[in-house]
């Protein structure tokens, strides 16, 4: 009795696991609700510019600027892979809204070039997802940049260029051991900046 107690829970369990609905859902639909988020701390006008379909039912995968990638070669497993809102004439303070974006523990590549973000780098970008690629360049940003970015281990590429950065590169930068491109050009910073990496500063 004991025995086959066991064996229907376990066997409950598995038919649960194998079947239900929640299995099948694609992406699962917390991906959808961080990038609806994201869209609506948007100021309003950039609301309007993102062509994003503001309806739940139709899977985000299919949203311009946003690719998906397979956990496995099985579609009922997608993730968000790459974000590529370049040149959308977005605006507003991305530190208010990159913590939706951030929800999205798979994403490796952000590129949000040639909008008008302003305010501050957010620091959080530094612990975001599995973030490679990010990219910057061609916006408002204001203010120096956070050393906190350096401390991911997936960062590759970073692009800051042609933006309004001032201060120095923090040193955290030749701890990036992953970091091959770092893109500083056309911004008002000052000092030396460490030679370790490939850096592109004029
Ligand atoms: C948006 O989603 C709704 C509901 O799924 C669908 O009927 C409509 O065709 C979609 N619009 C676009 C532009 O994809
Ligand atoms: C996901 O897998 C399905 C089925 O194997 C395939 O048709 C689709 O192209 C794959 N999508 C991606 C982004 O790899
Ligand atoms: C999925 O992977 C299995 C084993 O790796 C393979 O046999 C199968 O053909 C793949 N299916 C698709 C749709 O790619
Ligand atoms: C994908 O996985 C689900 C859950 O394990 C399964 O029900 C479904 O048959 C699989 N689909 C394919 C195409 O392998
Ligand atoms: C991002 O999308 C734009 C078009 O919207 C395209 O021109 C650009 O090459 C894309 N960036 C990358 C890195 O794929
Ligand atoms: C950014 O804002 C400035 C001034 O408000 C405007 O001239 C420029 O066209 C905007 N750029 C984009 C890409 O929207
Ligand atoms: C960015 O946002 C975080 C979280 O909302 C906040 O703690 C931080 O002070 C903000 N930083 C700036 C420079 O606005």
């Amino acid at each position: 009795m004991y025995l086959f107690f066991h064996y229907y829970v376990l066997f409950t369990l598995i038919h649960v696991l194998l079947f239900s609905p929640s299995s099948l859902s694609l992406p699962p639909p917390s991906a959808t609700t961080s990038l609806l988020q994201f869209l609506h701390s948007l100021p309003k006008q950039s609301q309007n510019q993102l062509p994003w379909n503001h309806s739940i039912s139709s899977s985000p995968c299919q949203w311009p600027g946003v690719s998906c990638h397979n956990i496995s070669n099985n579609t009922s497993f997608q993730v968000i892979k790459a974000l590529n809102l370049s040149g959308y004439g977005l605006t507003g303070v991305l530190n208010n809204s990159i913590s939706y974006i951030c929800q999205n523990t798979h994403l490796s590549f952000l590129d949000l070039s040639g909008n008008n973000f302003t305010g501050n780098v957010p620091k959080q970008l530094g612990n975001c997802g599995q973030l490679s690629t990010v990219y910057l360049s061609n916006n408002g940003f204001q203010g120096q940049i956070p050393p906190e970015l350096f401390k991911s281990k997936w960062l590759s590429n970073l692009d800051l260029g042609f933006n309004s950065l001032s201060g120095y590169v923090p040193p955290e930068v030749s701890l990036c051991h992953n970091l091959e491109y770092l893109g500083l050009y056309n911004n008002h910073l000052s000092g030396e900046v460490p030679s370790e990496i490939f850096i592109y500063q004029s």
